[in-house]
């Protein structure tokens, strides 16, 4: 296991849209994607892009959504997780399972398109962590 790149930061909020504006109007950002829904997490999704990563806008799709707890706690929405790639999604579950680590939930398609899956914060130092496959074309 070699720590990849820092794919992307995972910010919830309560409304994408009024996000992308903040990120647009206060920050700046020129390169915002179409938001999309991924139903299978229960999550509408939005990148911002910076020179150098990427923030992942994640919005509920419903009051089921693994984030609406979240957003209970952070009405405001906050950093949720951080994003980083590694060259096999297998061998890196492999990797952390090994030592112990909490893998939450089966190797699934994320925002993305490649494989990923998360470690409990418990076990990344209070940090939610995602890992993802990186795409094969790029970097
Ligand atoms: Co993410």
């Amino acid at each position: 296991m070699k720590l990849g790149r820092l794919n992307h930061v995972g910010v919830a909020t309560p409304s994408i849209e009024r996000s992308v504006a903040l990120y647009r109007e206060r920050m700046g950002a020129e390169q915002v994607g179409e938001p999309f829904d991924l139903p299978a997490q229960g999550v509408r999704v939005c990148f911002v892009d910076a020179p150098n990563t990427q923030v992942e806008l994640i919005e509920p799709l419903g009051p089921d959504s693994p984030i609406a707890r979240f957003l209970e706690k952070n009405p405001e929405g906050g950093q949720h997780h951080l994003c980083f790639e590694v060259p096999d999604i297998a061998q890196a579950r492999a990797w952390f399972e090994g030592q112990g680590a909490r893998v939450l939930g089966d190797t699934r398609i994320g925002a993305h398109g490649t494989p990923i899956f998360f470690l409990h914060p418990k076990d990344m130092g209070g940090v939610l962590t995602e890992i993802m496959e990186s795409p094969k074309q790029a970097h």
